[in-house]
């Protein structure tokens, strides 16, 4: 089969042919139609993964994906073969991947694909649907509260906007001036350019500070000068209580970590209406390294990968 792997740290990734994946125990394996880039990608192909946890080359990059079961292992119950499936590969052991025409995947990082989901959305849906998920829930979000998403313009970010105005908090959104109809378009109510003055902007909409922050980018740190004294702020890149020692703020990192609940719940808001997958690029299996260049660099909400 095809999948879009590295051999080494620091290096393009390119497509080569490897053996097809066996469902080992506890796992499915899936034939992958879609996928879609995250930071997980990035950091695999630039080694920061080499301080986070056991890896073995050839690794194989890709972590969301929406295809179809073709074998299941033993142990697995409720998936069988032929089950439209979705989900995100999350493994304390880095060596598959989804950026593949086969992935095995442990089948709790799994679950059905409903009718209503398309598959294109269902594949950039798990890992930054569920860190959004993660941060919000975190965070206890209460109608009327203000929050600040610093990484907005991300796929994480478009989801978390959206959430956490379901929540009847207001949503102040980190954006570029180029890049404001994008967030405005998931529903931010204001806007601060982090690329000049945000702390500036922020205290120019809401001198007190706002109630909350979700930090997806940026100096988290700085950002706990910005919250009201007792508020809170929810952490996609490891910022905690220790970070923000001094500050009169309750700072929690938050981890994805994949369950059936989460992705039904996932799929379930986007079949209702309520979640809009923010895909803006597509790009084939062989066009992956330059999608992972181009997330690296600078995008805009999902970047989509067919397989
Ligand atoms: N802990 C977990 O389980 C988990 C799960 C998923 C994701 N993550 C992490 O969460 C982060 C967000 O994920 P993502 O997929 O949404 O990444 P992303 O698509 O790269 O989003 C980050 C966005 O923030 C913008 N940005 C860059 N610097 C900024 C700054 N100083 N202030 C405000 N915005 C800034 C970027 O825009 P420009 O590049 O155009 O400036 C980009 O649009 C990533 O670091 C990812 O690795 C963690």
């Amino acid at each position: 089969m095809r999948a879009v792997v590295i051999d080494e740290f620091n290096t393009d990734p390119r497509v080569r042919k490897l053996p097809s994946p066996d469902a080992g125990d506890g796992e499915i394996v899936v034939d992958v139609d879609y996928s879609s880039v995250n930071g997980m990608d990035l950091f695999t192909c630039n080694g920061m993964v080499q301080h986070m946890m056991p890896y073995q080359f050839p690794i194989t990059l890709g972590r969301d994906f929406a295809g179809t079961v073709s074998a299941v292992g033993a142990g697995v119950s409720g998936l069988a073969v032929g089950d439209p499936v979705f989900g995100m590969l999350v493994t304390a052991h880095l060596h598959g991947g989804t950026f593949a025409e086969r992935a095995s995947v442990p089948a709790y990082c799994a679950a059905k694909r409903p009718h209503g989901l398309d598959p294109e959305d269902a594949g950039a849906l798990g890992l930054a649907g569920g860190a959004a998920r993660a941060s919000v829930d975190a965070l206890g979000l209460c109608p009327g509260e203000t929050v600040l998403i610093c990484g907005a313009t991300g796929g994480v970010g478009a989801f978390a906007i959206q959430m956490a105005k379901r929540r009847g908090a207001t949503v102040v959104a980190t954006a570029r001036p180029e890049q404001a109809d994008f967030v405005e378009r998931f529903g931010a109510d204001e806007i601060v350019d982090y690329s000049s003055d945000l702390a500036g902007e922020l205290r120019a909409l809401h001198p007190d500070g706002v109630d909350c922050i979700i930090h997806l980018a940026g100096d988290g740190i700085a950002l706990a000068d910005l919250i009201v004294p007792g508020g809170r702020l929810v952490s996609t890149l490891g910022v905690g209580p220790e970070a923000v020692a001094g500050h009169d703020v309750r700072a929690t990192p938050v981890m994805t970590i994949p369950s059936l609940g989460l992705l039904e719940g996932l799929a379930n808001e986007v079949v209702q209406g309520d979640l809009r997958v923010p895909i803006t690029h597509r790009y084939s299996l062989d066009e992956a390294a330059q999608a992972i260049r181009d997330f690296g660099a600078s995008a805009l909400g999902k970047l989509g990968v067919t397989v």
